[in-house]
């Protein structure tokens, strides 16, 4: 049996998930191909529609879909829909069901890194799809101070309100000066070519990506002479595949994290 597998999002020129995927495929013995579709918004009900048609088995989403995805699925399962955010959709033969993978992936990145957020001041960048898979780790290990801060405040708040405590919300032209333990950068600047800005505050323990590429991201590019730990998001990025992988084919697989930061940072 073939799988076909692959990934909806915009802009996909950056994207590892067909080399992770194909390798997962291939340490389980699973004959099947991942590919990317580059789409606009107008593209995305017929990309949704034509995938489920050809008997794709599942896809990945990314930037900027993860919210848009949600009316085309007629299941979302608990934790995707606790975020409202959803990065895996698997078309099984009761239709559509989203997952959000992400959360695992954040969770994973985390451990694996030696960081936690139990009490310490922790600021969130960004208030899209990705910043919601944050919350249930921060749920999980509270932070003596959360701030979500955003270039659209309004988003930040609604984001806030998925947290427990409801977390302080700011803009980002207001981090001028303060000081944070870890900060997590979940906007999507970078991805495309416009740098990341410095917005003036410092941090104490760690700056963490989750963008991937390049190995030194714009935005931890700014902290690399402070003695704190930087993480960026290849870590997230893996263990998200891995429970997308699960999700589709039933496979459990134990991603080796130096094998791919060596092949996908030659
Ligand atoms: P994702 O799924 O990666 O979260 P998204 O939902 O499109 O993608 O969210 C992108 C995030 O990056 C948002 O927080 C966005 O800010 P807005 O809510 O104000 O749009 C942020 N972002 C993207 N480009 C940005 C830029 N040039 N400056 C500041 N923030 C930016």
């Amino acid at each position: 049996m073939y799988i076909n597998l692959g990934l909806i999002g915009n802009p996909l020129s950056h994207t590892f998930s067909p080399f992770i995927h194909n390798y997962f495929l291939y340490k389980s013995g699973i004959c099947g191909g991942y590919t990317c579709y580059d789409i606009n918004i107008q593209e995305l009900e017929e990309t949704i529609s034509f995938l489920q048609k050809f008997n794709f088995t599942g896809i990945n989403v990314t930037v900027p879909y993860k919210q848009e995805v949600i009316p085309f699925c007629s299941e979302v399962d608990i934790t995707a829909k606790s975020v409202g955010a959803v990065n895996t959709l698997h078309f099984t033969d009761n239709g559509i069901v989203g997952h959000n993978t992400d959360i695992f992936g954040f969770h994973m990145m985390l451990e694996t890194s030696g960081i936690n957020t139990l009490n310490k001041k922790v600021l969130l960048l960004g208030a899209g799809g990705a910043s919601r898979s944050v919350i249930p780790y921060l749920v999980m290990y509270k932070p003596d101070y959360f701030l979500i801060a955003n270039r659209t405040t309004e988003k930040a708040y609604e984001l806030s309100l998925l947290y427990d405590n409801n977390a302080d919300v700011c803009s980002l032209n207001d981090l001028y000066g303060l000081e944070f333990d870890i900060v997590i950068n979940a906007t999507s600047i970078g991805v495309k070519e416009e740098p990341y800005t410095d917005y003036g505050f410092k941090i104490n323990e760690a700056a963490i990506d989750m963008i991937y590429k390049p190995q030194i991201t714009s935005f931890l590019s700014l902290y690399c002479k402070d003695n704190i730990k930087l993480i960026n998001g290849l870590p997230m990025l893996i263990y998200q595949a891995a429970g997308s992988f699960n999700i589709w084919t039933g496979c459990n697989i134990i991603p080796d994290m130096e094998y791919f930061k060596n092949a996908l940072y030659k």
